[in-house]
Formats: C-alpha cells, structure tokens, sequence
C-alpha cells in the first residue's frame, strides 16, 4: 500500500508511562538507575479501591507484563483483557496514570516506582480493567462498517496505490477498534447520541472507496442528528489514538464532503 503521508514506524511506536525523563511519577529521579521494582496501584471494580503490588522488574517491560506478573505471582483474580500483545487486537486498552493506551505497547521506563492502572473511562466496567465494549461496537456497527460491493460486479476492482482514493485512505485505515478515541470523547458517553469518532473514520474511509456502492447512503448517515455536526472538534480523538490514526481530521473531511460534494475522488 502506497503510503498517506505518515510512516510505518511512527504509527507503531512504543510509548511510555508517566513523564519522559521527569521522575514525578516515581519517588527516583532518572539518573538513579532503574529500579528494582515497581508499585502497581490498580483500580478494582468490587471495592471502587486501588489494590497495590510490588512487582519485580525485568528488563524491556510493558505495562502489561506488569499485568501478568500481578495475575501469575499476587493475585489470579485480577481481570484484565489482552490477545495479540503487539499492537494489532486491540483488547488491552486501559488508563495508565489517567492517560488511555494499550498495555502491550506502553513501556515501564527505568525510572518509574510507582504506576496506577484503572479501566478505559466512558464505558460501563465489568470486573476491575475489563469494560464492556458493547456501546462502542454499537456505534461501529451504525455506519454499516464493511464494504458493500456494486451489484453486478464479477471482476476485482483495481486501484492504483498512488490513486487519489487510495491517499486519503491509506493513513485512515488501520483502526484496531481499541476504543481509547472513543473513551477520551466527552460527546461519546454512553447514553449520548453520538457515532463518535472511530465510527465516523471508519465511515470516512469507506466514503471514500470507489468499489464501495454505499456512498450517498454512508453520507446521509453520518449527516444525521448523532453523525458529525455533534463533534466539538477539539480533537481529544486524535492525540489519544495509539495507531497514530487521525479520527478528528476525519471528521473534518467528512464535514467537508457533505458541504462541498466529494471532489478528486472517483464516483462509485
Ligand atoms: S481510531 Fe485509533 S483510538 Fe480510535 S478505535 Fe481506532 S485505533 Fe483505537
Ligand atoms: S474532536 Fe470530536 S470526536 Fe474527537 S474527541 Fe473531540 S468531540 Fe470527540
Ligand atoms: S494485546 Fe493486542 S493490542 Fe495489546
């Protein structure tokens, strides 16, 4: 796939817990060598407390190997969802002293003593880290999000990579349905009529698509009463996405269609 303007590498790159080299997080500053443990405060669903560990370090950690380790070693009832543990399913999304990423991707810098874990916000919890993630699917599902073929067609459609589809496309299209824009979305609360901001990139993309023969349908839906126009357009969306996805230039882009017409993109 052409690339969109963004590389592969900046869009998997590693992130770290608490400030970069600031010590605030920790008791330590950076320049006293890593420590040999780190304190794990972890939000728990039956008593609305934090429960703490002290888990060993090893080298290279991520905030989920901290998650393990507390289930393996502490406490076998810490509920916590994770899958792939590189980035690619999704699951592992939490709060990591207040700020939404995914576990598997987020290291524990050498510095750091002290990390507190609690659920994605915005979404009902279920049991300690694990939220249901029904609304946000909910949503997902409301912009029809899989390609609806033309009738008739019966040969494989070809794109160009270096098409003008394919280039507002490609630096969309890795969504992993993590839900972390949708937790940092204020509008998005469940409850709230709002498509929010996966959802509506989502549907961006698949406006865009050539082979795709429910644009002016897609584009009706996302001008509804829940689609667009609820956007506050601060872009909390796109600082949040751990795929460096941009879902409020999305938004944007969307709200551009609907008032210009689609321009330098081919009919369906
Ligand atoms: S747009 Fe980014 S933050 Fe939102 S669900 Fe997709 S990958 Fe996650
Ligand atoms: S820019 Fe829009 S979709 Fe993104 S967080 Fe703000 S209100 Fe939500
Ligand atoms: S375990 Fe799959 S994204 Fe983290």
């Amino acid at each position: 796939m052409a690339g969109g303007g963004k590389s592969r590498h900046a869009r998997l790159r590693v992130r770290s817990v608490g400030p970069e080299p600031s010590a605030s997080v920790g008791h330590a500053g950076h320049n006293a060598g890593p420590t040999e443990t780190v304190t794990v405060l972890v939000r728990r669903s039956a008593t609305s407390n934090e429960d703490r560990f002290v888990i060993r370090r090893q080298p290279r950690m991520k905030v989920l190997d901290l998650l393990v380790a507390i289930q393996r070693d502490h406490d076998p009832s810490l509920a916590f969802r994770y899958s792939c543990r590189v980035a690619m399913c999704g699951t592992c999304a939490l709060r990591m002293d207040g700020t939404a990423g995914l576990a598997c991707q987020t290291a524990v810098p050498d510095h750091l003593r002290e990390v507190h874990l609690a659920p994605l916000a915005g979404l009902p919890v279920l049991r300690d880290l694990v939220v249901d993630v029904a609304p946000f699917f909910a949503r997902w599902a409301a912009v029809t999000p899989y390609l609806v073929p033309h009738p008739g067609a019966t040969a494989p459609a070809r794109v160009r990579p270096d098409s003008p589809e394919r280039q507002v496309i490609d630096p969309a299209l890795d969504c992993i349905t993590c839900g972390i824009c949708y937790s940092a979305c204020s509008v998005s609360e469940d409850g709230r009529d709002f498509l929010g901001p996966a959802a509506l990139n989502r549907a961006m993309v698949l406006i865009a698509d050539s082979r795709d023969a429910s644009r002016s349908e897609r584009l009706a839906r996302i001008g509804n009463l829940d689609g667009v126009d609820r956007c506050h357009y601060i872009g909390g969306c796109t600082s949040c996405c751990p795929k460096d996805l941009d879902p409020f230039g999305a938004i944007r882009q969307l709200r551009r269609w609907r008032l210009t017409g689609i321009q330098g993109i081919p009919t369906p």
